[in-house]
């Protein structure tokens, strides 16, 4: 048994149809050959909508730090705090642009793509980074805590929304390509692939402002430092196997209002289709359990 024979279920085809509706067949094999793609800015969203989306990324710093950075001097600026800049976690309901930006058809694609149609968002993250050498993040996979041997599907799917321009001095991510067909995690000697004598070889995932960079939830990955002025800034959107827990708990958090101006898919992109626990409300068991037996049967239920 394999997953081979889930490619014909109605299940994966309506995943793999907006693949092929949205341009994605290519990267998608890239993505299934080395664990990881690189969609650009085309595929992705109009100018306007990324210039929208960074300045929400802005605003969030400057709400949680009371540092306002311009748009305009990224290229130069560097943050009032010294070291390798932010992660700004759990920013969804922080601003209308990030919920549009979870709803963008290509990310929505790519998160179920990895984690089937119930795929749930684990996280949104914004991210800062500045020049500093520190190795923030040695080789790991985002599958925290999956005992290995990994599963060769993946239960996270990481989609990097890149602000900036990636190149190897600007700070980038660090892929080990193939290393999801591994089925492990790197060990602590492998995680530090900037030594002269690294056992293990990384690459920088050099990418266009705009782009999303995709990879699966076991492919060994860490970030480069930083070594050119100004800021690299990205919006880290974790997605997660409907039956994982989630990193931030959207659930319970997310406030009502905002579930009211979006369509019911955005309820359950939070988690309200969580498989465990079943609702309260014992007039949808009825729904529980279809579903429960549909995950039973199909993984990309
Ligand atoms: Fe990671």
């Amino acid at each position: 048994m394999s997953l081979e024979q889930y490619k014909d279920s109605s299940d994966y085809r309506k995943i793999y149809q907006q693949i092929e509706n949205l341009g994605l067949v290519e990267h998608i094999k890239h993505l299934d050959e080395y664990g990881y793609a690189v969609i650009p800015p085309a595929l992705v969203a109009p100018e306007a909508f990324q210039e929208r989306l960074l300045r929400a990324g802005l605003r969030v710093h400057e709400r949680r730090t009371g540092e306002k950075v311009p748009l305009d001097d990224i290229a130069t600026t560097r943050l009032a705090k010294d070291g390798p800049g932010f992660g700004h976690g759990d920013v969804l309901s922080d601003d209308p642009m990030f919920q549009e930006a979870v709803m963008n058809p290509t990310v929505l694609a790519l998160g179920k793509y990895l984690c089937g149609n119930r795929a749930v968002l684990s996280d949104m993250l914004f991210s800062i980074k500045q020049k500093d050498p520190t190795l923030t993040h040695p080789l790991h996979t985002d599958q925290h805590g999956t005992p290995p041997p990994l599963p060769p599907y993946s239960q996270v799917a990481n989609v990097t929304w890149v602000h900036t321009e990636y190149t190897k001095e600007n700070g980038p991510l660090a892929i080990v390509p193939k290393s999801h067909l591994k089925s492990r995690y790197p060990t602590l000697e492998e995680g530090d692939f900037l030594r002269e004598d690294a056992p293990v070889k990384a690459i920088p995932v050099e990418a266009a402002a705009g782009s999303l960079i995709v990879w699966h939830g076991s492919t060994w990955h860490g970030a480069y430092p930083r070594e050119s002025a100004g800021l690299r800034l990205g919006l880290i959107i974790v997605f997660t196997r409907v039956y994982m827990k989630q990193i931030s708990d959207l659930r319970n958090t997310v406030p009502k209002e905002i579930l009211d101006r979006h369509p019911v898919e955005f309820a359950r992109l939070i988690g309200a289709n969580s498989l465990y626990p079943l609702s309260d409300d014992k007039t949808t068991m009825r729904e529980d359990n279809a579903y429960m037996m549909s995950a039973a049967r199909n993984p990309w239920a």
